[in-house]
């Protein structure tokens, strides 16, 4: 046998001889080997880690094929906030943002990096030494994600850097996005299985990366491009932002071929409007340009406000318009009873997306607009809302255009518009009475069930639009009250159902029942009763059954609840069929906590807290909803009026900021002493 360093070096030099060709497959496109030729170096590779298990094989190209998925996403602290960028609409927004540079600092020329926007998801990456460490999304700016194990699974991200002028640690930022191609060829093909479609490449990368299982991220066709700078462990690593860009470049790491150093914001200004030329063209999708202040001493100087850096910006494209012809006019019926005039346009694309319906929102709209059938429009779609028409290009109207009347009676189920009107949502099929699978019968319950789990909602995690139209058709379930009956049982009947995936879904609905009292009244669907209204019913009534018994003045005495919503959530609760049915649904276990009352018997009260570093016992996200229960005001940045901050593992500059202001530090170890002392 050979001895187990001549082994570490074949293995070693097989490593880097694989991921050169990776290099030239995925970031060049000239791959000078055949596909069978690289099958068969990673065979031998991978035969070589099954026989001998000293080998390190934390930056093997084997680690990054997905095969380990994770049980939950861990935290990722980001070591400086990871911000937005400030928006430029008009050339005047850009000569605002240069002028007040200018009163700032002293030179009055400035060199500005341009490049595209690319519209995908933000990512940072942390390497140490050279070797890739982990990887993690935005989050709120402070806190993400840990994705390392799906973003490990795209080829063109080197998992030892090129080169050896590596800082100690670094995090670099930059995007991951799917190209225009290989989404729509992805979404054709998950159409045949699936029956469902992603809606456009940053949901389908968004949905990708935060999967547990890599081996999905592992399948789909994503990409990275790198473009900014989060931490770096040595002052003045990087003296410009194009000499970064050049050293991403060395590295290994994908950038963005169009960044180029322009001189003045006229030239930002060309450049903007040659990338606007050239936006169809490009296989990915862009939504603007980021400009950037090149030399890196006056980032410096200029620094952060809380949302974004003082030294860049970036200038959107307008929202783009086209003109096109209506079909016809359809009506929807939505969740609440009402209906939605959609008008069907002959298809016309827009910034690359073929556009064919427009939302009219409602009868008053269609008669401000004077929109006919047949009628020539103006449209404008302004990145994923839906479009709308703007005009109507009443000049080319013809005599036969036809006008647009409201229906007397639903389109899908014949009933008079007028029984939908102060009508109650509907949980429960039996209250029915008969085997009604006309819209109010049908749809609107499986609309309102989808409504019911939706995160601001009962927030149960793993039930989709499509297992909720299964469940409804094959009926397992009849009423919201069925969801909190559901046995493993139930579940043989349905498609994309493993153990793990059932044991999962029927946790995350046994933990809704301990959700807040304003989540659950927000499930219910009622019309006008959105969250923040469903906050203060809340804090008002404390119990469901004080909800029960409250007439519709008690309503009315409600922050922010007027003559209609009242009416609307009396009739409600006033219905018997609704009383009986939430009362055993309730008695099935339910612990519904009201929101807490501000009040000031928390000795916390109007604190201002901040939190930094990775905490043992709780998740930020978790101590910040606690804290802010008891009224502190949970800080993101650290001044002389913080009163305390709270520091966990980890703890980068903020720790070194409160000492410097001698705030006082809760240490996490002390953390559960320092909230029960606090405790009314
Ligand atoms: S630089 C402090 N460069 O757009 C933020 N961002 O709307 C510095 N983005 O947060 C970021 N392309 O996620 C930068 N070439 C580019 C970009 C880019 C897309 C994203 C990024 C940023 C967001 C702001």
């Amino acid at each position: 046998m050979a001895a187990k360093k001549e082994i570490k070096e074949i293995y070693s030099s097989l490593k880097n001889e694989i991921n050169h060709h990776n290099f030239l497959y995925h970031n060049k496109d000239q791959p000078e080997i055949t596909d069978v030729e690289y099958d068969q170096l990673f065979q031998k590779l991978l035969k070589l880690e099954d026989e001998y298990l000293f080998l390190d094989k934390s930056d093997s190209p084997s680690s990054r094929v997905g095969d380990t998925p994770q049980s939950d996403l861990k935290e990722f602290i980001h070591e400086v906030p990871m911000l937005s960028l400030d928006n430029a609409f008009e050339s005047e927004d850009l000569y605002d943002f240069e002028k007040k540079v200018f009163n700032k600092i002293k030179k009055q020329k400035l060199n500005y990096s341009c490049e595209p926007k690319i519209d995908g998801v933000a990512v940072s990456l942390i390497y140490e030494k050279g070797k890739f460490i982990k990887a993690g999304t935005r989050g709120d700016g402070e806190q993400g994600e840990d994705i390392s194990h799906n973003v490990k699974t795209i080829k063109q991200i080197p998992l030892t850097l090129n080169g050896n002028n590596h800082p100690k640690k670094i995090e670099i930022r930059g995007e991951i996005y799917c190209e225009k191609t290989a989404f729509d060829k992805f979404n054709k093909e998950y159409l045949k299985t699936d029956e469902k479609k992603f809606a456009n490449p940053r949901n389908f990368v968004a949905g990708s990366i935060r999967q547990l299982n890599p081996e999905i991220a592992a399948s789909r066709p994503l990409k990275i491009q790198l473009h900014s700078l989060g931490y770096v462990d040595q002052k003045n690593f990087f003296k410009s932002h194009q000499e970064m860009l050049k050293t991403f470049l060395s590295w290994n790491l994908p950038i963005n071929p169009d960044a180029k150093l322009v001189g003045s914001i006229e030239e930002v200004l060309s450049y903007c409007e040659k990338l606007t030329n050239k936006r169809e063209t490009l296989n990915y999708e862009i939504d603007g340009v980021v400009i950037k202040i090149d030399d890196v001493s006056i980032q410096k100087e200029l620094g952060f406000s809380s949302r974004s850096p003082k030294w860049s910006i970036a200038k959107k494209f307008k929202a783009e318009e086209g003109t096109t012809e209506v079909l016809s006019v359809n009506f929807q019926m939505g969740r609440t009873g009402s209906l939605t005039p959609v008008a069907t346009l002959k298809p016309v694309k827009l910034g690359g997306v073929t556009i064919s319906n427009a939302t009219l929102h409602n009868m008053d709209e269609v008669e401000r607009l004077d929109i006919r059938i047949g009628d020539f429009v103006k449209i404008k779609r302004a990145g994923d809302v839906i479009p709308k028409v703007i005009k109507v290009e009443k000049n080319k109207r013809k005599n036969k255009n036809r006008k647009i009347i409201q229906p007397t009676h639903c389109p899908s189920c014949s009933r008079p518009i007028s029984f939908f009107e102060g009508l109650t949502p509907n949980l429960d099929l039996s209250k029915l009475n008969n085997d009604d699978r006309s819209c109010y019968g049908y749809s609107q319950f499986k609309e309102n069930l989808k409504h019911f789990v939706s995160r601001q909602a009962m927030d149960i995690d793993g039930l989709g639009s499509k297992t909720i139209d299964q469940m409804v058709d094959k009926g397992i379930i009849k009423s919201v009250k069925d969801l909190y009956l559901l046995e493993k049982e139930n579940f043989k009947e349905l498609d994309g159902f493993a153990e793990k995936s059932i044991n999962k879904l029927l946790s995350s609905i046994n933990n809704s029942k301990s959700i807040k009292l304003s989540n659950f009244l927000y499930a219910l669907g009622i019309k006008e009763i959105g969250l923040e209204t469903s906050k203060n019913l809340s804090r008002k009534f404390s119990k469901i059954e004080n909800i029960f018994s409250a007439s519709v003045d008690d309503f009315i005495s409600v922050d922010d609840i007027g003559e209609v919503a009242s009416a609307n959530l009396y009739a409600f609760f006033s219905d018997k069929h609704n009383i009986k049915f939430l009362d055993e649904m309730i008695n099935l276990g339910f612990d519904l906590k009201a929101e807490q009352v501000i009040s000031h018997i928390s000795k916390l009260a109007d604190k201002k807290i901040a939190i930094t570093g990775k905490l043992s016992s709780i998740s930020r996200n978790k101590l910040k909803s606690k804290l802010e229960d008891q009224g502190v005001k949970v800080v993101s940045s650290i001044s002389k009026n913080t009163d305390y901050v709270i520091v966990g593992s980890d703890a980068g500059s903020k720790l070194k900021k409160a000492e410097a202001l001698n705030i006082e530090i809760i240490k996490d170890e002390n953390l559960d002493s320092f909230l029960m002392q606090n405790e009314n």
